[in-house]
C-alpha cells in the first residue's frame, strides 16, 4: 500500500467587480483588441475596497470544504499560497484559519508568486506522505490589483484578483499510476532571474508594498521553454506520458503561453482547461480557480489524469501530476 494525497473537494471565490479590457483604454495607451490578441484576456475581477486576500481565501476554503462534505474541525493544516497577503505578518493562512473557525492544527503561507499553488500542493503532499497531516486545505489567493502600476500598460492589463482552494486527504493507493491523488511533483527556482519579474518594494528595502515590474517578453520565452520541460519531468516521474493526460490545468497568464506549452507537450487544446479570458492572471490563485471552474463546467471528472504547471517571479516554476 502507498500513501497518496487525494483531492476531496475544490472551490473558488471571485470578487463581484468585473473589469472589462475597455476600462483600461481610458487609463493607458492600449485597446481591447491588443489585450485579447496578445494575451487572450477579456476581463478580470478586482477586489472591492477593504476586501482582502484572506477574505477571498476563506470563502474559497469554505466552498472546497462544502464540496468535500468535510467539517472545519477535520482539517489538520492550511497552506495558503500568496504574494499579496493582508499584512506583512501574521500569515494570511492564520487569518483564514481564524475566519473559518478552525481551532486546531497549523497554518502557514507559501510565497512562490505565480508558481505558489504548485509549490503549496507539493508541500502539502510531503506533509501527508510523511504522516504530519491527514487533511490539508491548500489555497491560492491574491489581490494583485493592489500592487499594479496603473500607468504601465505592459503589466496593469494582465492581472486579476481571486482565490481557489482544494482539500486533500491521505488515502491508501496501490502504488501504481492508476491511483487517485498526487502522483509526482517537480519544482525549480533560479534566483538569478530576479529582475525579470519582481515588486519594487518590501519590508527590508523601501518599507512600502511596491509595484509589480516585468520584462514580459523575456518571461514569455522562459515560460514556454520551462513549463513544457517541468510537465514532461513530472509525467516521467509518474511513469506516464503526454498521451495519458486528460487535462492540462495550466497557470493562466497568457493564452499564447498556454497554447505553446500544450503544443510542445503534444496535447491538443481540447484537453486544456482555459479560464484566462475571464480571470486574467491571478498568480497563485489561477490553478485552483481553473480546477474549480473546470470541475463545475463538467470538464474534470473523477479518475482523470491532470497536469498542473506554473511559472512566476523568482523565477520559480514547477508542476504536479495528479489523478482527480
Ligand atoms: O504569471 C507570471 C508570468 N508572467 C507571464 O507569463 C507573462 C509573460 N509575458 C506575456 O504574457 C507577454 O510578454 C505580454 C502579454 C506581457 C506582452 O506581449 P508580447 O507579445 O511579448 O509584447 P512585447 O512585450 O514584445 O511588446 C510588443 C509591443 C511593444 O510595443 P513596441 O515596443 O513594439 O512599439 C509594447 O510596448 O506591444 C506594446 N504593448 C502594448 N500595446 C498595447 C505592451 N503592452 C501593451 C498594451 N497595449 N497593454
Amino acid at each position: 500500500m502507498t500513501l497518496r494525497a487525494v483531492v476531496r473537494g475544490v472551490g473558488h471565490y471571485l470578487p463581484a467587480r468585473v473589469v472589462p479590457n475597455t476600462e483600461f483604454e481610458d487609463r493607458v495607451d492600449t485597446s481591447d483588441e491588443w489585450i485579447r490578441a496578445r494575451t487572450g484576456i477579456e476581463r478580470r475581477h478586482f477586489a472591492a475596497e477593504g476586501e482582502t486576500t484572506s477574505d477571498m481565501g476563506a470563502a474559497a476554503a469554505l466552498a472546497a470544504l462544502a464540496d468535500a462534505g468535510m467539517a472545519v474541525d477535520e482539517v489538520d493544516a492550511i497552506i495558503l499560497a500568496t504574494s499579496t497577503p493582508d499584512l506583512t505578518f501574521p500569515s494570511a493562512a492564520t487569518m483564514v484559519q481564524a475566519r473559518i473557525g478552525m481551532k486546531r492544527g497549523f497554518a502557514f503561507d507559501v510565497q512562490a508568486v505565480c508558481a505558489g499553488f504548485v509549490f503549496a500542493l507539493a508541500n502539502a503532499n510531503a506533509l501527508i506522505l510523511s504522516g504530519q497531516a491527514r487533511r490539508i486545505l491548500v489555497i491560492g489567493a491574491e489581490t494583485f490589483s493592489r500592487i499594479l502600476d496603473f500607468t504601465d500598460r505592459g503589466t496593469c492589463v494582465l492581472f486579476g484578483d481571486g482565490a481557489g482552494a482544494v482539500v486533500i486527504e491521505a488515502a491508501e493507493g496501490g502504488g501504481g499510476s492508476d491511483d487517485r491523488g498526487i502522483l509526482a511533483t517537480d519544482l525549480h527556482s533560479d534566483g538569478s532571474f530576479r529582475d525579470l519579474l519582481y515588486v519594487d518594494g518590501g519590508v527590508s528595502t523601501t518599507g512600502t508594498a511596491g509595484h509589480l515590474r516585468m520584462q514580459g517578453n523575456a518571461v514569455f520565452r522562459h515560460a514556454v521553454e520551462k513549463l513544457a520541460a517541468t510537465a514532461h519531468a513530472a509525467l516521467d516521474k509518474a511513469g506516464l506520458g503526454p498521451a495519458d493526460v486528460d487535462w492540462i490545468v495550466p497557470h493562466q497568464a497568457n493564452l499564447r503561453i498556454i497554447a505553446a506549452t500544450a503544443s510542445r507537450m503534444q496535447v491538443p487544446m481540447e484537453r486544456v482547461v482555459v479560464t484566462v479570458q475571464d480571470h486574467g492572471n491571478t498568480s497563485a490563485a489561477s490553478i485552483p480557480l481553473a480546477l474549480s471552474v473546470g470541475k463545475a463546467r463538467g470538464q474534470i471528472k473523477t479518475g482523470d489524469l491532470l497536469v498542473t504547471e506554473a511559472i512566476g517571479g523568482g523565477l520559480s516554476w514547477g508542476s504536479v501530476v495528479l489523478r482527480w
